[in-house]
């Protein structure tokens, strides 16, 4: 039985990332054991070793926010219906995913479809959530509304672009480079902007009179919120769902003051936790149904073995990548 631990708290996972042959699978009452499958590596996987996440490790700490695997057995207190069904397994930075094997509490697992891609459920409960959330918990959107976003080409924005086109709800994507700019106009997204110069200026030109009703906002780089945020209607949200830049975003006063621009961020981790089991088996049965009819999709770059998490711990930190890194523990990769 493999598993990947933290040891150390940093950034060189050579030294702080180790994998034990044999690890503690007790079940405690209320706990399912899974046969993980599939289970990414996510840019707060590598956050949250580094200690620069929302909750700091314990180490030693398991690894692997999320995935999907086979419930083998479950605790006496837990629901034997479990056994035998094919699971996500919630965030919680406790229980890891990189793992062939881990050991869960019930109430963090939901049963999904037996038909869809292990590696595209794998990837369903942070990035998809986050996607719906964005969508759904902060402004009434309606068809033929508008909504902008950038880090548009990430796992996140192919989510949101596929939502919200699914929703009638008009896309305009920004990007960093022309690479990413042809696979979100691919995706379907309604207008694609490149950053850079005058980027406010040739997003106004490109929304010709129409303006957001919300902003999703990825970089934290003030000076980017400063030129999108000009698009956003009096009244209107910008929401921030990460940091790429490691930066803050900021409103100019402005906007913050006479034009009422309000500015709030998600959390993966606070919406799972203020959602009631129920609805999320609701949400991520029809995130499920999305990812096997293939309307949602994240882009796989590359699949690693557990034994290979070096290699595979780097390749996730690269820039410019076309796609997710996942270990494969339950299947052959890719
Ligand atoms: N708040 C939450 O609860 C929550 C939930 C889910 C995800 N997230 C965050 O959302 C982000 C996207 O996650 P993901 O898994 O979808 O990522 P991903 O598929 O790995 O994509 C990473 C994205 O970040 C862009 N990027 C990286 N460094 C950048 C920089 N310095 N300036 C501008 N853009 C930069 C990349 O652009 P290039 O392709 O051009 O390199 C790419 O678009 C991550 O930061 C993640 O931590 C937050």
């Amino acid at each position: 039985m493999s598993k990947l631990t933290l040891t150390e708290v940093g950034t060189d996972f050579d030294q702080t990332v180790r994998l034990d042959d044999r690890h503690d699978l007790t079940l405690g009452d209320e706990d399912v054991l899974v046969a993980i499958e599939a289970a990414p590596i996510n840019n707060a996987d590598v956050l949250f070793a580094a200690g620069w996440f929302g909750v700091y490790p314990q180490v030693p700490s398991a690894l692997g926010a999320e995935g999907v695997g086979r419930v083998l057995r479950a605790g006496p207190r837990a629901d034997q219906a479990l056994v035998g069904r094919r699971v996500l397994v919630l965030p919680t930075f406790q229980h890891g995913t990189w793992a062939d094997e881990t050991v869960v509490p019930a109430g963090h697992v939901v049963p999904v479809t037996d038909r869809a891609d292990a590696l595209q459920l794998a990837m369903l409960p942070v990035n998809p959530a986050t996607a719906h959330a964005l969508l759904h918990d902060y402004v009434s959107l309606e068809p033929g509304d508008w909504i902008g976003l950038n880090l548009a080409n990430s796992a996140v924005g192919q989510y949101v672009i596929a939502l919200a086109k699914r929703a009638g709800v008009k896309t305009l994507a920004v990007v960093r480079r022309e690479e990413a700019a042809k696979r979100v106009r691919e995706l379907g997204a309604d207008l694609v902007v490149i950053d850079g110069e005058n980027l406010g200026d040739r997003i106004a030109e490109a929304l010709d009179g129409a303006q957001l009703r919300l902003l999703l906002e990825g970089t934290g780089d003030p000076l980017q919120v400063a030129e999108l945020v000009r698009a956003v209607e009096p009244g209107g949200s910008v929401v921030t769902f990460a940091a790429a830049t490691g930066q803050a975003p900021a409103l100019p006063l402005p906007d913050l003051i006479y034009r009422g621009i309000s500015l709030r961020a998600f959390f993966i981790l606070n919406w799972l936790r203020d959602t009631p089991h129920e609805e999320l088996e609701r949400i991520y049965g029809e995130l499920a149904d999305l990812a096997e009819q293939g309307v949602i999709r994240a882009t796989v770059e590359a699949t690693y073995r557990l034994p290979e998490y070096r290699e595979a711990l780097a390749h996730a930190q690269r820039a410019e990548r076309s796609g997710k890194i996942l270990f494969t523990p339950g299947r052959a990769a890719a």
